[in-house]
C-alpha cells in the first residue's frame, strides 16, 4: 500500500428536503452569494423558488448566473468572474450537476486571480486562493460535489482540461435524492457509467495489498449494478435513487483511492471526445471503459480476473485466468448494452476522421495512465477498438 493523506473536508447533507434550509449551510461563509446554475431544469421542477425562498429568508444578498452547459464552457466563467467582482460576492452556490459545480469552482479560483483563469487549466499558474463554495446537487454523476477537481472546455481549441485545488473542494454539499426523479433516462444512465468509472480507474491499480479499498470498490460497483435497474423501471424510488446518490459522491471523493495509485487513462481519452464532439462524459466513459480494458488487461490478468469473479460474478478458474478476465470484459460490456448505454463510438455520432488528432491531443502533455503507460499509437489503436 502506498503513503498518503485523506481529509475530504466537504461536509455533506444527506436526505429528503434538506436543500430547503441551504442558507443555513451558508451563513458563516458569505453574505453576498452567486446563485450558479443550469440551463432550466432547477427552475421547470420548482428548486429555484425553494433555494431563493430560503437565502431570501436569511437576508442574504444574492446574484445569479444561469446557463451552464453541460462540458462547461470557459466564456461562461469569464462572465461570472466578471459578475462576482462587480457585486463583491463572497460566496458560490452551484445548485446542479458536474458541470454547474465546475463552472462554480473555476469562477471562485479566477475572481481573486490576476491572470487568466485558463492558466490554472494548463499547469501555467497553481491555485493559491478560491472563494468558498456550496453545493446542491440535482445528478449523481461526476463526484464534483466533494472532488478537488474542475473540468472545463475551452470553445477555441476545443480543449477539455482540468484543474485539481483542495481550495475549490466544497465546504458542502446537500444530497436529496428526491431532486434526481426528474433528470432523463439518459442523464440516470450517464452518471451511473460515470459513478462506475471512477470505481474502476481506482479499482485498476498495481499497487499490492490493497485488499480493504479493493472491497469497498467492489461494494460500490454492485450497488450501482444493483440499484441502476431499478431506477430506470422507477424512477422514484427513493431507496435505490438514495443508494446511487451516495456511492456516486463516495466514488469520487478521495476515500477509495487512499493507498492506491489509480489509472485514469479512460477519463483523459474520454475528454478528447466531450471536448470535440460535445457528447456527455459519462457516454464516452461507456464506450472507452471497455476498449481499454481489452487494451491492457493481459498488463495484470488476476487483477480483471479478480473483477470479473468478484463484481460480475463470473466462475473462478485459477486454471484459465485469462479466460476469466475476458468474460469480466464481456460482461461489463454487456452490462452497458442491457440498460441502454452506448459501447462504440458509432453510437455517439462519431466518425473516425479524428482518432489521431484526439490520440495527439490526449498525449501531448506526456502519457497517460498508470496501470499501463499509454502513448499517442496506444491511445489510437483503444479508439480503434471503440468503433
Ligand atoms: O442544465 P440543466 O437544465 O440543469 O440540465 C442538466 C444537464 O442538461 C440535466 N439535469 C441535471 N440535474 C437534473 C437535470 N435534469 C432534470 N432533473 C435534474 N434533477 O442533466 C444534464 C447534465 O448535467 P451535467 O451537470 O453536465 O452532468 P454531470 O453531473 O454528469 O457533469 C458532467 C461534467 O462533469 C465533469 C465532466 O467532464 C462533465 O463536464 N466531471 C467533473 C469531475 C470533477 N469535477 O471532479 C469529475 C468527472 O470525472 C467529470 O470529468
Ligand atoms: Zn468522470
Amino acid at each position: 500500500m502506498e503513503n498518503f493523506v485523506f481529509q475530504n473536508t466537504t461536509k455533506i447533507v444527506f436526505g429528503k428536503g434538506t436543500e430547503n434550509h441551504v442558507a443555513n449551510e451558508i451563513k458563516g461563509l458569505g453574505k453576498n452569494v452567486l446563485l450558479h446554475y443550469g440551463g432550466g431544469s432547477i427552475k421547470k421542477y420548482g428548486l429555484y423558488d425553494r433555494i431563493v425562498a430560503s437565502l431570501k429568508e436569511a437576508g442574504l444578498n444574492f446574484v445569479e448566473l444561469g446557463g451552464v452547459q453541460p462540458n462547461p464552457r470557459l466564456s461562461l466563467v469569464y462572465k461570472g468572474i466578471e459578475l462576482c467582482r462587480e457585486n463583491k460576492i463572497d460566496f458560490i452556490l452551484a445548485v446542479g450537476g458536474g458541470s454547474v459545480i465546475d463552472s462554480a469552482k473555476a469562477i471562485a479560483i479566477g475572481v481573486p486571480y490576476q491572470g487568466d483563469v485558463w492558466d490554472f487549466y494548463t499547469g501555467k499558474a497553481q491555485v493559491e486562493e478560491a472563494l468558498p463554495i456550496g453545493v446542491v446537487l440535482t445528478i449523481a454523476a461526476a463526484g464534483s460535489e466533494s472532488s478537488p477537481g474542475s473540468v472545463i472546455t475551452k470553445e477555441e481549441g476545443e480543449l477539455k482540461r482540468d484543474c485539481l485545488s483542495d481550495l475549490i473542494r466544497p465546504k458542502f454539499a446537500i444530497l436529496n435524492p428526491e431532486l434526481t426523479y426528474t433528470l432523463p433516462e439518459e442523464q440516470t444512465l450517464y452518471g451511473a457509467a460515470d459513478i462506475m468509472a471512477h470505481l474502476m480507474e481506482r479499482y485498476f491499480t498495481q499497487t499490492k495489498d490493497v485488499d480493504f479499498t479493493d472491497r469497498l470498490l467492489e461494494g460500490a460497483l454492485k450497488t450501482i449494478i444493483k440499484n441502476l435497474p431499478i431506477v430506470l423501471k422507477d424512477p422514484q424510488n427513493y431507496g435505490a435513487r438514495a443508494q446511487i446518490m451516495w456511492a456516486g459522491t463516495v466514488a469520487h471523493g478521495d476515500l477509495l483511492g487512499t493507498g492506491r495509485i489509480g489509472d485514469w487513462a479512460s477519463h483523459n481519452i474520454e475528454h478528447e471526445l466531450s471536448g470535440i464532439y460535445d457528447v456527455a462524459h459519462g457516454a464516452g466513459l461507456a464506450v472507452i471503459f471497455p476498449a481499454w480494458m481489452k487494451y491492457v488487461y493481459k498488463e495484470n490478468i488476476a487483477r480483471f480476473a479478480q473483477f470479473a469473479v468478484r463484481v460480475w460474478d463470473v466462475e473462478a478458474d485459477f486454471n484459465n485466468l485469462e479466460e476469466v478476465a475476458l468474460e469480466g470484459i464481456r460482461r461489463i460490456e454487456n452490462f452497458f448494452k442491457s440498460v441502454g448505454l452506448p459501447v462504440t463510438l458509432g453510437e455517439l455520432g462519431i466518425p473516425e476522421d479524428k482518432l489521431e488528432l484526439m490520440a495527439e491531443k490526449c498525449t501531448e502533455r506526456g502519457p497517460v495512465g498508470n496501470f499501463k503507460k499509454l502513448f499517442k499509437e496506444d491511445v489510437l489503436k483503444i479508439y480503434r477498438l471503440a468503433i
